[in-house]
């Protein structure tokens, strides 16, 4: 039973006057006892199909007349060109069958009114019914905008001859910190679901010099915030030689290289979103500003935010500093005590480490976290002392500094943030098909 005509072609004019057969979904049907018009989905758009009784016989007729919202079915006619509907184009239907239907006896949510109310922001609703809430034009957008998104970054890396590099998601010690650490049972022992590919991207790094992936990672978020899930989407990349500066070469490239991805392959759907899309070609075109952390925490301090010079910034923090930026700024210089063992001291300056934040605009936040490693050996093994960790875990990560290490450095970017993002999403939960967060693995 394949399908070999999709509604978006039929849109587009490809069929103007001739016989189709149509396989789709009805999204809203309306009419009479005579006549009903049918509004039909496909992955690829809509087109209104007109039933006439007279003219399909009673038995079809009355099968169209009762088929509820989001039953399957294929139905033939002829394409009209008519510019009062919506597409411009219609269906003069001929004949129809009703492939899988909508039981009656189930109690049905996705009527029109009940899936207006969840975009109006039942988000329980939504959550409970993903699987039909993935097929509102909303949701199947962000999807289709998701899917451009993880192709663009495939492409800047490849492009650029990076390897794609995969590690295990079961892992023995922390990358960002205990607290969002999760554990697992494992036959009798103790393992942790990876919150980064990074440190097994550094023990290759000596082999593949230039690396990435785009892989779930995991972080028992308690804080349910409108850019933190439980299990997200992250890009990471490592390269050998590499300074902050070329490292954020990379990470500026690969968000650039979305923006313009995007516009090439999804301006229909991000002016769906309701988005701007000069902005989006802002982001694309403009190069990204580059501040130090104590230039952020003077202007924070400057607006009245309690902040302390020595703290990561929090979401609160990074919204009033992101409001007025009109592209993403790079943060550089975190002090040391607000980053992880890997972050490499500054030379010149041992309270800072060479790290960077790429933070997106119109109060989004962090997008990327990232910078230049700790490489030798002496100075892993005195940056692990001083934060108090355990070095068991981490004992094949020294090792590769033990083993010819050289200086190099490496981002991960949230995928799911940069797509909620550059689609203007009110939530991140808006563009990931089953979000995972502190209340919900379900369904
Ligand atoms: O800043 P993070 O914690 O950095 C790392 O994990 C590094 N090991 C990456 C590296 O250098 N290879 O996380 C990187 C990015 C963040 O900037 C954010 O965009 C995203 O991952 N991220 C999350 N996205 C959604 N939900 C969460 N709970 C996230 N935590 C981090
Ligand atoms: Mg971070």
């Amino acid at each position: 039973m394949a399908k070999d005509i999709w509604i978006g072609d039929v849109q587009n004019g490809d069929y103007d006057g001739q016989d189709v057969e149509l396989k789709g979904w009805i999204k809203r049907t309306r009419g009479s006892n005579k006549i009903r018009f049918v509004v039909l989905r496909d992955s690829t758009g809509i087109i209104q199909c007109v039933a006439k009784r007279d003219v399909i016989g009673d038995e079809a007729f009355e099968s169209i007349a009762s088929a509820l919202i989001e039953s399957s079915v294929v139905i033939r006619g002829t394409v009209n060109v008519d510019e009062r509907s919506e597409g411009g184009h219609e269906l003069v239907v001929s004949g129809l069958e009703i492939v899988g239907p909508v039981d009656p006896e189930r109690p049905f949510p996705i009527t029109e009114s009940a899936m207006k109310a969840a975009d109006g922001g039942e988000t329980e609703f939504l959550l409970d019914n993903r699987h039909l809430y993935l097929r509102t034009g909303r949701m199947t957008t962000m999807l289709k905008v998701r899917s451009s998104v993880f192709g663009a970054i495939h492409n800047y890396f490849r492009d650029l001859d990076f390897v794609e590099y995969q590690a295990p998601n079961f892992v023995a010690g922390a990358v960002e910190g205990g607290s969002t650490l999760f554990e697992v049972p494992y036959f009798g022992r103790k393992a942790y679901l990876t919150q980064s590919w990074q440190l097994y991207a550094e023990a290759a790094m000596p082999a593949l010099e230039r690396l990435y992936t785009i892989a779930p990672s995991f972080r028992a978020e308690k804080s349910r915030t409108r850019r933190h899930l439980t299990e997200f989407w992250h890009a990471e990349m490592e390269i050998a030689w590499a300074t902050n500066d070329e490292v954020m070469h990379h990470g500026e490239g690969v968000v650039r290289h979305i923006a313009s991805t995007l516009l090439e392959e999804r301006s229909n759907e991000l002016q769906v979103l309701g988005r701007d899309l000069e902005l989006i070609q802002r982001y694309a075109d403009t190069p990204f500003p580059r501040m130090r952390y104590d230039e952020a925490i003077e202007i924070l301090q400057g607006k009245g935010v309690e902040v302390e010079w020595g703290q990561d910034l929090d979401y609160s923090k990074e919204k009033i500093l992101t409001q007025d930026f009109t592209v993403p700024h790079f943060l550089t210089h975190y002090p040391k005590i607000a980053k992880p063992f890997y972050h490499r001291e500054d030379p010149s300056d041992g309270k800072y480490v060479l790290c960077h934040d790429l933070l997106a605009p119109e109060g989004y936040g962090e997008i990327i976290g990232g910078g230049e490693r700790t490489w030798s050996e002496e100075e892993i093994l005195a940056r692990l002392d001083e934060e108090g960790t355990p070095k068991e875990a981490y004992q094949f990560y020294i090792d590769t500094r033990s083993y010819g290490g050289v200086p190099h450095g490496g981002f991960g970017l949230g995928v799911d943030r940069v797509c909620s993002w550059l689609s203007g999403a009110d939530h991140i939960r808006e563009v990931i098909p089953f979000p995972r967060d502190s209340r919900r693995v379900t369904p």
